[in-house]
């Protein structure tokens, strides 16, 4: 089980899971889910290593840095701290 803490939240989270689910049910706005809209941008503040790496949606909507489209992170394992 991966650890996500999402604005002081813990989430448990099996390792490989895409977080979409998760961050959704915990407020994060999301729309299409596909790397369209935007609405799931967050920000990681610890572990992002621990994350899936950007992927072309992102960067086609601008994400760098810390910011992330939350629908496109798959957590690997251990812990990441976000928030949005
Ligand atoms: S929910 Fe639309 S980009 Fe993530």
């Amino acid at each position: 089980m991966a650890k996500l803490t999402l604005n002081d939240e813990d989430i448990e989270i099996p390792n490989g899971e895409n977080i979409v689910d998760f961050i959704e049910e915990a407020g994060v706005p999301i729309g299409c889910s596909n790397g369209v809209c935007g609405t799931c941008e967050v920000e990681v503040l610890e572990g992002m290593d621990n994350l899936s790496p950007i992927n072309q949606e992102e960067e086609d909507l601008g994400m760098e840095g810390n910011k992330r489209l939350g629908c496109q992170c798959v957590i690997k394992g251990g812990d990441v701290k976000m928030t949005y």
